[in-house]
């Protein structure tokens, strides 16, 4: 079955058409994959269960609780197998060890196996956030299975690493159309590629080419537009009025998401998603652990609660996802009850109940 989705943060529409097969709802209700992850995604993921269950949204979730830390890689299956059967998924971030021993990215390993290919992160300014530059509103979409992220890395000989990039047509285009396909039913004006092509000629020219080939040729109505990524990053801090759908390999999106999270007050606000052909997993989109405050009740749940209600509207329950979005920016611009990362002294519980509280009011 085909169909469209509607996801909203803030006071817009975010639409995107991804040919979702139809998550499986027994009885009204639907069952959606919890994975907390590590860090701080116990904490965060606890809050959006406790604000679902308070708006009785008719969400069961089925927890897999597996950490990047503490195993070899195995769990990572389980993920996996669960999201093949709910076809949805609220995720938190794995953490991977840097050392050269320990196995890959769960994180990879997990997108990679389901295809979810396309990675969105929306960098929206908050009413109640002091930051240097007000009104960004950006979004990043970032292919999520090739490119740097392809894990296939060898030493020829000792003290010589070949670490391979890898770029294809295919993918390309299908993380192209994506791009298109969201600034259109979003009403965005332009795509932006950011490539490195003047020095990667081949692999990012590449890319490049089918961005621009995709949007003249089945995107008339959308601008497109190129930009190295060098002075993108540049640019993002300096006038990121100027950007709206930037569209980039997998390493640059990483990147240019830390820039936009920055813009905007910090990982903790920026939410995002992950789409396939066949699974759609909700995940904050500046992918931060937060191994260093875990534990401590001091994290910023706004990124996992507005990918949470992007989970909502993807499902259909609409009115859901408003009412919990609406409670978050009134919260956040009231300013009394907001985490420390933004500039209050609220606990990651004290914020959650005060989005409850204002649930109550709506
Ligand atoms: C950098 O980007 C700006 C605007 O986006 C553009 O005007 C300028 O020509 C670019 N510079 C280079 C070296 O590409």
């Amino acid at each position: 079955m085909i169909r469209n989705n509607i996801l909203r943060v803030g006071r817009r529409n975010i639409t995107v058409s991804t040919e979702q097969l139809l998550p499986k709802k027994y009885g009204g209700r639907y069952t959606v994959t919890l994975i907390p992850g590590d860090g701080i995604g116990k904490e965060v993921t606890d809050s959006v269960v406790s604000i679902i269950e308070a708006e009785n949204a008719p969400i069961d979730w089925e927890c897999i609780e597996i950490s990047g830390l503490d195993n070899h890689g195995e769990g990572v299956q389980r993920a996996v197998d669960s999201l093949k059967k709910n076809k949805v998924g609220l995720k938190g971030i794995w953490s991977t060890p840097a050392d050269q021993t320990g196995h890959g990215s769960l994180n990879v390993a997990f997108r990679k196996q389901l295809d979810i290919f396309a990675n969105v992160a929306l960098f929206k300014s908050f009413p109640g956030v002091k930051t240097k530059i007000q009104d960004v509103d950006l979004v990043i979409i970032r292919e999520n299975t090739e490119g740097e992220y392809s894990g296939l890395e060898h030493e020829s000989v000792p003290g010589v690493v070949e670490s391979l990039k890898i770029m294809t047509k295919a993918k390309s285009e299908r993380i192209a159309r994506f791009a298109f396909d969201f600034a259109l039913k979003n009403n965005r004006k332009s795509v932006c590629a950011v490539h490195k092509a003047n020095i990667m000629k081949l692999g990012d020219g590449l890319f490049r080419n089918i961005v621009n080939e995709v949007g003249k040729n089945e995107y008339p109505e959308i601008e497109v537009k190129n930009i190295i990524v060098d002075n993108a990053s540049m640019q993002a801090v300096a006038k990121p009025h100027q950007f709206d759908v930037l569209v980039t390999p997998n390493l640059y999106g990483s990147i240019l998401g830390n820039i936009g999270a920055a813009l905007i007050g910090g990982p903790g606000l920026v939410p995002g998603a992950n789409f396939g052909r066949e699974y759609a997993v909700f995940e904050p989109g500046c992918r931060h652990v937060g191994l260093d405050i875990k534990g401590q009740d001091v994290a910023n749940p706004t990124a996992m609660i507005l990918s949470s209600t992007l989970m909502l509207r993807h499902l259909g329950l609409n009115n859901f996802a408003d009412r919990i979005s609406h409670a978050t920016y009134s919260v956040i611009a009231e300013g009394k009850h907001t985490t420390r990362d933004i500039g209050g002294s609220s606990s990651t519980t004290e914020f959650t109940n005060a989005i409850i509280k204002k649930l109550a009011t709506l």
